[in-house]
């Protein structure tokens, strides 16, 4: 059993920031000088530091100074396969795929090949900051197993599957359903809960998948109820459409998924763009999730997400923010943030009535404004929320895994300067709302290089050199 402490300036959540509008500070934790202890990767004490410091005189303990210290950060919805396609000019969706990406992934089927991308993966991840993703992996089992293989000697706690196709892909990549189900089959028995490791049943989007394979996901979530089920829905407005051919009958993207069982907690459809009311309704009444990730849909012009709806307080859908690489042309959360609060400005210029007056809802335009509590809450225990792990990860409660990010305020673009033109001049917050003003710069001005240390499972797996 080894013991130890971690000192420092903390900033996590106790609450839904959106619940609190007016007094957000309510639903954050700000420690100026606060001590974690950590045994043998768990949380067992947070405070602050004079308080506790003399229960665990033996300990030793690191202290970091000169940052903010926040729970890891949490990429709902990232295609593990694309580490090496990221960039790539010119295309929407569907073209996209079929151009770039499922040659790429097909790659990933020869183990050598998945094995290097696995480290590469989560080299850049632990340097954004992420500790825990949920991910897509490709159709070959091989991509999963060296996915999970990789976490596994990391210690990270991800949520990933083998990413089912079974139409609308050139023959090389797509599978049948029986295997599909097969090689899930397997994968669950090998990697779920096995160490951190989660497993997801993942049928890559209605578009590519039939009947039949949605039918042995079905069979799969009966067989597996704790697995989670991921996937895409109504992300661009050709993809719909698509779908709606693809799935004769069906009522709506939403009403694919819920034919075979699969929409319930644990389920996350990323995107989520063009739904209809109706579908936010169904969703908030399945308490399953949706993910956010603004600077895919902007790199792929497929549309804006509307936080402001999917935060409505009668009809709340669980969230979660992902940067969806290389869909989204970063690794970064913080870049995400970034997208995230750009789309919500935008969203309000559509909403404020200027062309149609109907659009008008100053309730939701309110919503939209994604402050520095919002946006990391979402990439933190809202994430966490959203993927159904906040009794596990998401925030410094004692009991949880200890996942964290040291993030220094002075660093970005080089020459800018703009942590001491927007901030208390440089020195450390003093207040929440000094600390939350600092987390604000970082997720606008600041990049990666304002990621200085992560740390997993209670040790460092990253420094910035
Ligand atoms: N829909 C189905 N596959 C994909 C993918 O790889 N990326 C994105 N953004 N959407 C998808
Ligand atoms: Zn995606």
């Amino acid at each position: 059993m080894t013991t130890t402490g971690i000192r420092g300036t903390f900033f996590d959540f106790v609450d839904d920031p959106w619940k609190h509008v007016g007094d957000e500070e309510a639903s954050a934790r700000f420690v100026s000088d606060g001590l974690l202890v950590v045994e043998d990767g768990i949380i067992i004490a947070f405070g602050p530091y004079a308080e506790i410091v003399n229960d665990f005189a033996d300990i030793d303990i690191t202290h970091i100074e000169h940052r903010i210290i926040t729970p890891g950060f949490i990429d709902g919805h990232i295609h593990f396969p694309q580490t090496r396609v990221l960039g790539a000019f010119g295309e929407q969706l569907l073209p996209w795929l079929q151009k770039w990406v499922f040659p790429e992934e097909a790659r990933y089927a020869e183990r050598s090949y998945a094995k290097d991308g696995a480290v590469r993966f989560f080299d850049n991840l632990l340097a954004s900051g992420t500790t825990t993703v949920q991910a897509f992996t490709s159709s070959a089992p091989v991509c999963t197993e060296e996915l999970f293989e990789e976490a596994s000697r990391r210690n990270m706690r991800v949520i990933a599957g083998l990413t089912g196709i079974d139409q609308n892909a050139p023959d090389y990549f797509v599978d049948t359903p029986e295997n599909f189900y097969a090689d899930s089959k397997t994968l669950i028995g090998k990697y779920h809960n096995v160490g951190r490791n989660l497993y997801a049943i993942t049928p890559r989007f209605a578009f590519g998948a039939s009947p039949e394979l949605l039918e042995k996901c079905a069979e799969l979530k009966r067989e597996h109820p704790d697995a989670w089920v991921h996937t895409h829905i109504s992300e661009n407005p050709a993809e719909v459409r698509g779908v709606g051919a693809a799935h004769e009958g069906a009522e709506d993207y939403l009403a694919v998924y819920e034919k075979y069982g699969l929409v319930g907690p644990k389920f996350t459809g990323g995107h989520a763009v063009w739904l209809s009311n109706s579908e936010y309704r169904r969703l908030h009444e399945a308490e399953a999730s949706v993910t956010f990730c603004p600077n895919s849909n902007l790199f792929l012009g497929s549309g804006m997400f509307r936080i402001g709806k999917a935060t409505d307080p009668e009809q709340r859908v669980r969230m979660t923010f992902g940067t969806d690489m290389g869909g989204g042309n970063r690794f970064s959360m913080l870049s995400v943030l970034d997208g995230a609060y750009k789309v919500g400005m935008i969203n309000n210029t559509l909403l404020d009535g200027s062309v149609d007056p109907s659009l008008k809802d100053s309730a939701e335009a309110e919503r939209n404004k994604l402050s520095a509590y919002r946006a990391f809450w979402s990439i933190t225990l809202g994430g966490a929320e959203g993927l159904y792990i906040d009794d596990r990860v998401g925030s410094f409660e004692v009991g949880k895994e200890a996942d964290f990010v040291a993030l220094d305020w002075t660093q970005g673009p080089p020459g800018a300067d703009w942590h001491s033109s927007l901030i208390a001049d440089g020195g450390d917050p003093v207040t929440v709302d000094d600390a939350a003003n600092m987390l604000f710069g970082i997720m606008i001005v600041g990049d990666e290089r304002a990621v200085d240390e992560t740390w997993v499972f209670g040790e460092r797996a990253y420094k910035k050199g």
